[in-house]
């Protein structure tokens, strides 16, 4: 895992839409799998701003959302579709066949869990995962004991969910209690996950999923299984952080890697003082954030 610490929720967001924003320029084909809720938001605005600004195109991106409320219409005003729509997808060039969010209203989950995993599958999986983390440490809908292996699925919301997301809905009673939603085995086999967390709220889900165990009561702590995950933190989600020093560390190594200062690494140099060649690339590849590179803080 790559740690990164921002000073807050806006350089988080800005960086985030960096990352995003790259990989389609890498590849404007690129597969991306997108959550909902208040952390990407500021990301999503900043993406709109790079379409009409910058003229970021989206119009070979296929979408993947992670999740969606059983029983909400993509027209109710607190489904995901109806969230993607206003604060993403109406703003952009991109193909409205291209975007997935499960659907709340399918009459057999069984067969369509098995067909929305297809279909990921024939889009050539997810190339970028989004990804935020519930203060239970959730990711996506995967509550805590969701198999570390669960697919697509039916899951049933913790109270600890239901509360923290009744300020979208006129109260708790209104939340629905059950969500489809991609397991933790199905966001592992994406290439590359990006998570985000901000706020203190955050700061003991992100230690557990950073620093504690892997286990099924922590489902985000199962991307410390995974080859490339970047976490992306405001100091406040960083707080409770017990190798936060080192975290910056690294990332002080990456940013002398990015601007060819290898010497400073004590790359190109040897023990007694001497030097081999020119100090060039020959620490070897890097390629931007969370990117494979053979150092990056993983
Ligand atoms: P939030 O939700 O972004 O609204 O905090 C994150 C989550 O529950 O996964």
């Amino acid at each position: 895992m790559r740690v990164i610490i921002e000073r807050d929720a806006d350089a988080v967001s800005l960086r985030a839409a960096r990352i995003v924003a790259d990989q389609i320029r890498r590849k404007p084909s690129s597969v991306l799998g997108l959550a909902t809720g208040g952390t990407p938001l500021g990301t999503y605005r900043e993406l709109v701003r790079m379409r009409q600004e910058e003229g970021l195109s989206f119009s070979r991106v296929t979408t993947f959302n992670l999740d969606e409320y059983v029983g909400l219409s993509p027209s109710h005003p607190q489904s995901y579709r109806y969230f993607m729509q206003r604060n993403l997808f109406d703003h952009l060039d991109i193909d409205p066949m291209r975007t997935h969010v499960p659907d709340g209203l399918a009459a057999d989950y069984e067969s369509y869990c098995r067909q929305y995993e297809q279909r990921i599958e024939d889009a050539g999986g997810i190339d970028l995962q989004l990804l935020g983390v519930g203060r239970d440490g959730h990711i996506a809908f995967n509550e805590p004991g969701s198999s570390l292996g669960s697919r697509t699925r039916l899951k049933t919301l913790t109270s600890e969910t239901l509360g923290d997301n009744a300020r979208f809905f006129a109260g708790q009673e209104q939340v629905p209690r059950l969500a489809v939603t991609m397991g933790v085995g199905t966001i592992l086999e994406s290439r590359r996950c990006l998570l985000l967390a901000v706020g203190e709220s955050k700061a003991e889900a992100v230690r557990a999923t950073v620093e504690g165990p892997v286990t099924s009561q922590v489902t985000a702590s199962a991307l410390q299984l995974h080859r490339e995950v970047l976490v992306l933190l405001d100091e406040p989600a960083a707080g409770r952080l017990q190798r936060r020093e080192y975290y910056q560390e690294v990332e002080r190594a990456q940013t002398l890697l990015e601007t060819g200062q290898l010497r400073a690494l004590g790359i190109g140099t040897t023990l007694d003082g001497g030097s081999h060649g020119d100090g060039s690339r020959t620490g070897g590849s890097h390629n931007g954030d969370g990117a494979s590179s053979t150092h990056r803080g993983d």
